[in-house]
């Protein structure tokens, strides 16, 4: 058949009203051509970490949630841990987008996400255990890779045995073996593989495999691992079973969504700098966290999404291995890992904390196209005398702007630092921006100055509630003197 041409085509309205949607006219065949996606009826805003993850990324999720009809999670997997508080209750979500919580709102899981169904099923029974409707909500992807449990074995092996030697500390979810396979192809189980008759062929190819792979990469004295295959097989089919109605391509459906111009948001997971391509490789996760990731993972096109939030800590933490340049192993890093909280939803580990970064924050924000701020966790800082934010680091003696790609220059960063008053004052029950302390207000200011974005929300507390939106903060505001003295320290 002869491919459908041009010539002779006109472009018209398809859907009347929509005024930007056109199409080609073959006859009396209508097809979208160029639904143009630029204005105010671009449906799609996304949420991206620009630290080391744990950014509250979910809180601020389930608040945008209430002005968007689709919530899509779009990489990562199990390893994530989204917390929401709402009216004293606590969620802990991890591979469900953190929109389930609202009865209008459906959560769509994509294939660019590595699926562990035992996981996503212990969810939802939580979920529905406390009165949350999942089912009929709920989309997953059939292009989803399923992490099974060799992937799990193999992250526990592998997870020490890094080039360099220093532990990546995954979260053992299976993050890095699972998209391995997905990457190497021949050795990958996507959802949509549960439910064809070759499943059981193509489950026992690949467990022949891993057996053998397994055994090669035992550690001397260990024991050894064993697959009970029959056992793996029956489980897989159960969670096949149990999934079965929320299965299918979620490509589409995402695509007719944004088409149709409906309000979709997209949850990053993990944070920019723990980004496969553009974080501190090699202790990183293993897809790409910063806004870079969000058209390959979910199947949308960037040109559907205006909307780019950047959330970040009022300082920096993180979990696992890697140099983080500002780390306050002292009084100070522990003043906020107790005000913060700061231990893995995921996996409990205490995590590293540290002096908000603003060279690694200011690169993920470029690099995640950023268009506004969110500063989360503000309250935390409160008590402190003096805060302190890296604006440059110094590198073999130079002083370096730019957040360095090779993880060897990042070790040796000495963080060069200017200093902000702090305030004593507990900001967790303020409201509004006016009755913030004005050394607080000068802070968020500064960091979104340094960054070149504008500040819009700013967090004093875990709760829905504790959120302060600002009408116009422009990055370029003149900021209040503030007797900065930059220094360079450890
Ligand atoms: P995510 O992975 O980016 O969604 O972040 P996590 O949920 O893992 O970690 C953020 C933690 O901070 C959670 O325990 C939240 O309940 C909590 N949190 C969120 N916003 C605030 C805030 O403004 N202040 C304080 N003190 N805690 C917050
Ligand atoms: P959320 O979405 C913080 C870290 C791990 C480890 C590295 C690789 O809650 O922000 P992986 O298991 O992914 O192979 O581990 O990445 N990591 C996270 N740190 N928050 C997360 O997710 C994380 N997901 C992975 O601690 O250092
Ligand atoms: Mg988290």
């Amino acid at each position: 058949m002869a491919p459908a041409r041009w010539s002779g085509g006109t472009l018209d309205p398809l859907i009347p009203g929509f005024r930007l949607n056109y199409g080609l006219r073959i006859g009396n065949r209508s097809i979208s051509v160029f639904p143009e996606p630029r204005g105010a009826s671009v449906p799609g805003t996304c949420v991206i970490g620009l630290q080391w993850g744990d950014e509250a990324k979910g809180k601020l999720v389930d608040i945008l949630t209430e002005h968007h009809e689709i919530v899509v999670r779009y990489q990562g997997g199990a390893n994530a841990g989204h917390t929401v508080v709402s009216g004293g209750e606590t969620w802990k979500l991890s591979l469900i987008p953190s929109g389930i919580l609202r009865d209008d709102v459906s959560c769509v899981v994509t294939g660019g996400v590595v699926l562990d169904p035992a996981s996503i099923i212990g969810e939802i029974d939580m979920l529905e255990g406390r009165g949350v409707t999942v089912a009929g909500k709920l989309r997953l992807s059939d292009r989803a890779h399923v992490v099974f449990p060799w992937h799990m074995a193999e992250d526990a092996i592998l997870n020490g045995s890094v080039t360099g030697g220093e532990a990546i500390g995954t979260t053992g979810r299976g993050i890095g073996p699972c998209y391995r396979d997905k990457v190497g192809r021949s050795l990958a189980l996507r959802l949509g593989d549960l439910y064809r008759p070759e499943f059981r062929q193509q489950f026992d190819h690949v467990l022949t495999a891993k057996r053998q792979l397994l055994e090669a990469a035992r550690p001397a004295g260990a024991p050894p691992i064993e697959l009970d295959g029959d056992a793996i097989f029956r489980q897989y089919s159960s969670y096949a079973d149990r999934l079965r109605d929320c299965v299918g391509d979620t490509t589409h459906l995402l695509l007719d969504a944004v088409e149709a111009g409906r309000p979709v948001l997209f949850e990053g997971a993990q944070g920019a700098l723990l980004d496969i391509d553009h974080g501190t490789f090699p202790y990183v996760t293993s897809s790409n966290s910063s806004g870079v990731g969000v058209d390959s993972g979910s199947g949308v096109p960037g040109r559907w999404i205006n909307r780019v939030i950047g959330v970040v800590k009022a300082y920096s933490t993180r979990v696992g291995g890697g140099p983080l340049p500002t780390e306050q192993d002292n009084p100070t890093g522990e003043h906020l890992r107790q005000r913060g909280r700061e231990y893995g939803t995921v996996t409990q580990r205490p995590r590293r904390c540290g002096w908000f970064d603003a060279v690694a924050a200011r690169y993920t924000a470029r690099l995640s196209g950023v268009d506004e701020l969110a500063v989360m966790l503000l309250d935390v800082l409160g008590g402190l005398d003096e805060l302190r934010i890296c604006t440059a680091y110094e590198i073999a003696g130079k002083r370096v702007e730019q957040f360095p790609s090779h993880i060897d220059d990042l070790r040796q960063a000495v963080p060069i630092y200017e200093t902000l008053p702090g305030w004593p004052e507990e900001l967790t029950e303020v409201r509004r921006e006016a009755d913030l302390p004005v050394a607080a207000r000068r802070y968020v200011d500064r960091i979104g100055e340094l960054l070149g974005r504008p500040v819009t929300i700013i967090s004093v507390g875990p709760d829905r509630d504790q959120t302060i939106f600002r009408n116009t903060a422009p990055a370029t505001a003149a900021c209040p003197p503030t007797n900065q003295q930059e220094q360079t320290t450890v």
